[in-house]
């Protein structure tokens, strides 16, 4: 044992309190880290569990998320000495901790004290105490009562170097309809339009006599609403959630000053309840939860995930929680292969992950998650599964020093907007217009041509993205159309998919047609949408294949067409598909159709050609996905094999394997699931 740690635990025995202690090592990135829950467990159970956790290479326990009633087990009674406890001793193995407030679930007393806190559900039903997440998120009662938990919590551990941050809740999920949440929708619509008047008119109430004649007559959402009132309600959910994040944000920063804020969004990253971008705005970066739940890791699907949480706030981020191996919740919670979350782990890492961490370390003996995958078992000995998140333990410390300070970086962009997701799902025309997957449709077709796509909300500054793609961008408001306008006319390439500038940013129809305040730039139009039941064929300067689920028949003024639609259904016969059209310094591209995989390669390819788009890597197998990370200190590459077979992959230029000792190799060998992190050999060590 060395000195220090002696020391350490000298003043453990002596009961000082926690800031004056001796730290954990400062925590590296990547960082892996695990959910901890002491409280439910006999403190003479901790010393084998930090143990363990040390031997597995776990430098974070993320801690009092959900132990409400442990902290405060009475009104204004706090019990902090046994998480001091909790904290100083993970600190003797090593080990950092984040700490959660308990606000996603509050205490029975509190449920029984302030009815008036309970959720209130869409049918009108009252939340009850036995589960989690049974508050209002609105309510001022409960909002006072976290900011006094967050408060003393912040008082007694916001100068504690082991504590290195905070989490605020946990997965924001549910809203509430209760009377307090309605009147501040209404505050919300009359800060925001100021008159009824605006209001009826920008929501065209005068359809099925909607008009409004006083605040309290309108609705909350409800299922077919009007289409003003479902966008503006979206972002009334967004603005509910960040004041109730902010509440307790405050608190805790007046009394800190170098740890982070930050809180994990669940929903497996695409949930889209209320827009994340902007709940990640006030935090010092965002966490997410990256489940696999039933099935196996989609690289595709996991990758684009990882590159849209990176995009909320274009920086790195942190993986909360995910499996060790297996859940508890899904039609079958089956456990991914030997090596597969290893992969996942190390995919997260290559999209931009600071930290990864698993839920959770240890069932508890009761509670409602009894058969959820975790490290070790109820008797406290390590599962299988333990030796995966220990070689994950070595391999993050064999690569600390080369990825400190970097982050991918990508000249490419795809744009996911939550106002024209909401937009196109509360009205979709064709329950086959699934978003997310037509979002990847382009994301794998793009990312095979450049190896790297950032996923980023379409407000941001675009001018260092050669190719921006906008697959389904409903949505456009006249700021948004301005800020499209001037990327192109400043030298980008904007690629329009079908949908595009149907609404503006009330979620009304542009009288003009799609892409409405684009269409000038344009030099065309879309005459006409029609949802597909049957595919319908198309050629041109991208080849000949297939329109699926989707087909815009367009028509040019000024652009040049490059696909027109076969002789398939009449109204399509021989229309335009694809137009394009050189703008300023830079290009504007409109898609009408959904393409079918083949012809969305050659697409693609062809864009990022012209855009001068390079593969970060070079050239490898389907199934071997490469992720760049690079910075100060140079560049680091991460290489998963997703697929079945070994593959031997020739390396651009001799590199430092840093999982094999550093050995430098001009060649690699993958075999199924294995992970290589690799850095030029050329720069100095
Ligand atoms: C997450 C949640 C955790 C735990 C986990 C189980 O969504 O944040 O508290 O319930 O799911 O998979």
């Amino acid at each position: 044992m060395n000195i220090a740690k002696v020391a350490l635990l000298a003043l453990v025995a002596q009961a000082v309190p926690p800031a004056s202690l001796a730290l954990a090592a400062p925590a590296p990135t990547p960082l892996l880290g695990v959910a901890w829950y002491p409280e439910q467990w006999p403190e003479a159970s901790w010393e084998k569990d930090l143990s363990l956790m040390e031997a597995a290479g776990i430098r974070m326990v993320r801690i009092g998320e959900f132990a409400w009633s442990s902290l405060e087990p009475a009104e204004g009674r706090f019990e902090f000495a046994w998480l001091d406890r909790a904290i100083v001793k993970a600190a003797a193995h090593r080990i950092s901790t984040v700490l959660g407030t308990p606000t996603d679930a509050p205490p029975a007393w509190l449920t029984a004290k302030y009815p008036d806190t309970l959720r209130v559900d869409s049918t009108g039903r009252h939340a009850e105490h036995g589960n989690r997440r049974q508050f209002s998120y609105t309510s001022p009662r409960y909002r006072e009562l976290c900011r006094r938990i967050a408060e003393k919590m912040a008082e007694r551990y916001g100068s504690n170097p082991n504590v290195i941050g905070w989490q605020i809740g946990n997965e924001y999920t549910e809203d509430s309809y209760d009377d307090h949440s309605r009147s501040r929708w209404h505050q919300w619509l009359q800060a925001k339009y100021k008159t009824l008047d605006s209001l009826n008119e920008h929501w065209t109430t005068a359809y099925w006599s909607q008009t409004y004649s006083n605040w309290d007559q309108i609705p909350m959402e409800a299922p077919r609403g009007n289409p003003g009132l479902l966008l503006d309600y979206r972002r009334f959910v967004t603005d509910m959630w960040r004041e109730f994040q902010r509440n307790q944000l405050d608190a805790i920063r007046a009394h800190t000053k170098a740890q982070f804020v930050t809180t994990n969004l669940g929903g497996l990253g695409w949930a889209d309840r209320f827009n994340r971008a902007e709940i990640s705005a006030d935090l010092d970066f965002i966490s997410w939860d990256d489940y696999a739940g039933m099935g196996h890791l989609d690289p595709v699907r996991n990758g684009a995930a990882n590159d849209l949480v990176r995009g909320w706030k274009r920086q790195n981020f942190w993986v909360m929680e995910a499996q060790p191996g297996f859940v508890d919740w899904a039609q079958v919670s089956n456990a991914l292969d030997k090596g597969e979350t290893r992969a996942m782990a190390w995919q997260a890492i290559g999209h931009g992950a600071d930290a990864f961490a698993f839920w959770q370390w240890r069932s508890a003996l009761n509670g409602q998650e009894q058969y959820h995958g975790t490290l070790v078992g109820p008797d406290g000995d390590p599962v299988p599964f333990y030796e995966e998140a220990r070689q994950l333990g070595r391999d993050f410390a064999a690569t600390a020093a080369a990825l400190e300070g970097t982050q991918p970086v990508s000249e490419a962009a795809i744009l996911h907007d939550y106002d024209s997701r909401w937009a196109i799902d509360f009205h979709s025309q064709t329950q086959r217009y699934d978003q997310i997957k037509v979002l990847l449709d382009y994301y794998e077709a793009l990312r095979r041509c450049t190896q790297s796509v950032d996923i980023v909300p379409a407000s941001v500054p675009l001018a260092d993205y050669r190719l921006v793609l906008a697959p389904s961008l409903n949505v456009i408001g006249e700021a948004l159309a301005r800020h499209l306008v001037e990327y192109v006319r400043q030298g980008g390439h904007l690629v329009l998919g079908p949908r595009s500038g149907m609404k503006d940013g009330y979620n009304s129809l542009w009288p003009n047609r799609q892409p409405g305040p684009l269409a000038t730039l344009l030099g065309g139009r879309v005459e006409q949408y029609y949802a597909l039941l049957d595919d319908v064929s198309l050629q041109g300067a991208w080849g000949s294949g297939k329109a699926t689920i989707w087909a815009e028949a367009l028509s040019a003024s000024g652009a040049e067409v490059l696909m027109r639609y076969g002789p398939e259904n009449g109204w399509l016969d021989g229309q335009p598909a694809v137009l394009t059209r050189a703008a300023g310094k830079g290009r504007i591209t409109y898609l009408g159709a959904l393409l079918d995989g083949t012809l969305m390669r050659s697409a693609m390819e062809s864009m990022s050609k012209s855009a001068g788009l390079r593969p970060a890597f070079g050239p490898l197998p389907e199934d071997v996905e490469v992720c760049r990370r690079a910075g100060a200190s140079g560049e680091v590459f991460v290489l998963i094999n997703h697929g079945n077979q070994t593959h031997t992959i020739g390396l651009p230029r001799p590199m430092r394997d840093l999982l094999s000792a550093g050995q430098v190799r001009s060649s690699v060998t993958l075999p199924r699931q294995v992970v290589a992190v690799l850095q030029p050999a050329d720069r100095p060590e």
